[in-house]
């Protein structure tokens, strides 16, 4: 079992319930949880719950007289190797964003060097409100992860994003973080016999190379050509294959959504820059998914100045072929690299699918239907087909995260059955 300690803060929300769950989970993965409430937590669930459930302490203040430690927060936050909040409420995050230490658990956020990891739950104007996002990018700054909030339905019968991510993928990310951490309190990250029992690192020693977004190229200083691609299924791919254990290296281009904190972005806007980071970096790569909507032209000759109508009621602009990012890796893989590709399609999709399979030599291609509600580009869900040489599967719809979780797992039994 993996014996990490987790401080487990929750906070006032109608998701606090859901921290038990996440508690017994971690339990089940043998980390040793130890509980921290605000004040408002404990108005949603008791702490006696967690005191049953952990067999330990709960803290909600420093000062009650039954707390036996007079100061906790400190011996708290230094014998944990992850502080996880779950849920976090907007107060929360604002007081962790500015220093502000008022209670037991803004006191051991000061106090502890471990890292920390905070999975929002909130009404979505709350989340989308520029306080609460200028918090975050803050603490994302001082080295803090997120888990996001996904879309659904919320408390107040609203439907948007601000619901807390399920437990199951909280639980992952964090098991994944604590294995990457530098130093855990009480076991080698570095031991490969670790057990985190049913959050399986599967992914672990595979390196993936991703690239996300969509690509802009310039037509003049002002203007340029892009797509719809929101980064969001490139993404997501990355999350997962992180969780799962994965080293992950993204190459973003354009992107309306950012990643989590832990995974490594290089940003590369126009397809010949994504090109030549891509070719930097393969060498490393055990997996390429080629998730971004890369531009398959760009204008020939970008002009320096901002191009002048001058009267003109219609405009040619000579477009050039841009480097097929894709058919380069796969023609030139190395020994070990598995080339996965993407098929954003809107007719004859499994064909076009697999004919570029085919064409470009790759290990697998996800077909994407961009045509169908709630597939393709900028949805928060996808509708996929996971094709290679000699199978073929399709999935209803599904979560973005979800997807990617599918196209991990068809890598991981194309390894087994190929051995590449
Ligand atoms: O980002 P989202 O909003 O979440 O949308 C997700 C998505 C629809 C962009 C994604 O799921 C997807 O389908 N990505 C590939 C889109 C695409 O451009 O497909 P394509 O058929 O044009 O290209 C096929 C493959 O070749 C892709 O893996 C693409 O990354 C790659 N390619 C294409 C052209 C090029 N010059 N270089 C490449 O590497």
């Amino acid at each position: 079992m993996s014996n990490y300690k987790i401080g487990l803060g929750v906070t006032g929300g109608i998701a606090a319930y859901k921290a038990v769950e996440v508690m017994r989970a971690l339990q089940k993965a043998g980390c040793e949880v130890r509980v921290a409430m605000t004040r408002h937590a404990t108005e949603f669930v008791q702490p006696l719950t967690f005191r049953a459930l952990s067999d330990a302490e709960v803290i909600v203040d420093d000062y009650d007289p039954e707390n036996s430690d007079p100061i906790a927060h400190v011996n708290f936050s230094q014998n944990i190797d992850l502080l996880l909040i779950v849920p976090a409420t907007a107060n929360i995050i604002a007081k962790f964003a500015n220093g502000v230490a008022d209670d037991f658990l803004t006191s051991t956020y000061l106090a502890s060097t471990a890292p920390v990891m905070i999975a929002p739950a909130m009404n979505t104007t709350m989340w989308e409100q520029p306080a609460t996002q200028r918090n975050i990018a803050r603490l994302r700054a001082d080295g803090v992860h997120f888990v996001e909030p996904i879309s659904g339905e919320l408390a107040c019968k609203t439907v948007g994003t601000g619901k807390l991510e399920d437990v199951e993928n909280i639980v992952r990310q964090a098991m994944s973080l604590l294995v990457q951490s530098p130093k855990p309190k009480v076991q080698s990250s570095d031991d490969p016999s670790i057990d985190i029992g049913p959050w399986t690192l599967d992914l672990t020693g595979e390196h993936f190379l991703i690239t996300v977004g969509g690509t802009r190229e310039a037509i003049d200083p002002v203007r340029f050509i892009s797509n719809h691609s929101s980064g969001k299924m490139g993404f997501a791919m990355a999350e997962a294959a992180a969780a799962r254990g994965a080293e992950v290296t993204v190459v973003a281009g354009v992107t309306a959504v950012e990643p989590s904190t832990h995974i490594n972005v290089v940003r590369a806007i126009s397809a010949s820059e994504m090109h030549k980071a891509v070719s930097e970096r393969l060498s490393d790569a055990t997996v390429f998914v080629g998730a971004a909507a890369v531009a398959d032209y760009a204008p020939a000759n970008a002009a320096d100045a901002k191009i002048k109508k001058d009267g003109r009621e219609t405009m040619t602009l000579e477009l050039k072929k841009t480097p097929d990012i894709l058919a380069e890796v796969a023609s030139r893989r190395h020994d070990g690299l598995i080339v996965v590709g993407f098929a954003a399609e809107t007719n004859k999709v499994i064909d076009y699918a697999r004919s570029k399979l085919e064409k470009k030599k790759l290990d697998i291609v996800v077909a994407n239907d961009v045509s169908k509600p709630g597939a393709g580009f900028n949805a928060d869900t996808n509708i996929i087909s996971i094709l290679t040489a000699d199978s073929a599967e399709d999935f209803s719809i599904m979560p973005k995260r979800e997807a990617a979780d599918k196209v991990c797992d068809a890598i991981i039994k194309f390894r087994e059955e190929h051995g590449r």
